[in-house]
């Protein structure tokens, strides 16, 4: 049986989880829409997610965030991607949690850990943060994401085949 097809399929997870690449794979599997949140607000805003934390937007993202996830849960089923903090906001935390089948992509500490210099480079979050800090970020994070319906390794190589397993655990 393919996923409940009145409900949306979210991927959330920690920033490098692979959340848009798996989604859009996913959506393309089942015939969905597919939408990630930060490319909405990058295209609404003109603006890199960069530049806007840069310029000291950050509230204003984040509002964003929560008004674009609200547009998004009204319309018809689709697959989304949320960007690694949108579930800190309560109110979406809840809606997100009621009209979607949340999926996980759980990377393990080491994983973002070797990655961060990397990450840092696009993730303003990130940046100015000691390792320690970022570490705390993400423990902090585990408790909200764990409430997910389904728990997924992310991937770290074969993206294609961890679709699939996806796609078969939800139906399973
Ligand atoms: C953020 C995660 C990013 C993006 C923004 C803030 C976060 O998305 O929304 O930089 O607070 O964790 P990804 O999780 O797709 O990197």
């Amino acid at each position: 049986m393919p996923p409940d097809p009145s409900r949306h399929l979210a991927f959330i997870g920690f920033m490098g989880a692979g959340k848009s690449t798996m989604a859009e794979l996913v959506a393309q599997r089942l015939g969905r829409p597919w939408f990630d949140t930060d490319h909405i607000i990058v295209d609404r805003c003109g603006r890199s997610i960069p530049e806007l934390f840069a310029a000291g937007e950050e509230p204003r993202f984040r509002a964003l965030e929560k008004q674009v996830i609200a547009e998004l849960l009204a319309a018809p089923p689709a697959v989304l991607s949320l960007g690694g903090g949108a579930l800190e906001d309560a109110d979406t935390r809840s809606e997100v949690f009621e009209r979607a089948c949340v999926v996980w992509l759980e990377v393990p500490w080491g994983d973002v850990r070797a990655e961060l210099p990397a990450l840092m480079q696009t993730r303003p979050l990130l940046q100015g943060r000691s390792e320690a800090e970022i570490h705390e970020l993400f423990e902090h994070r585990q408790a909200t994401y764990a409430r997910a319906h389904l728990r997924v390794r992310a991937p770290r190589g074969d993206v294609a085949a961890a679709a699939d397993h996806v796609l078969s655990v939800l139906a399973s």
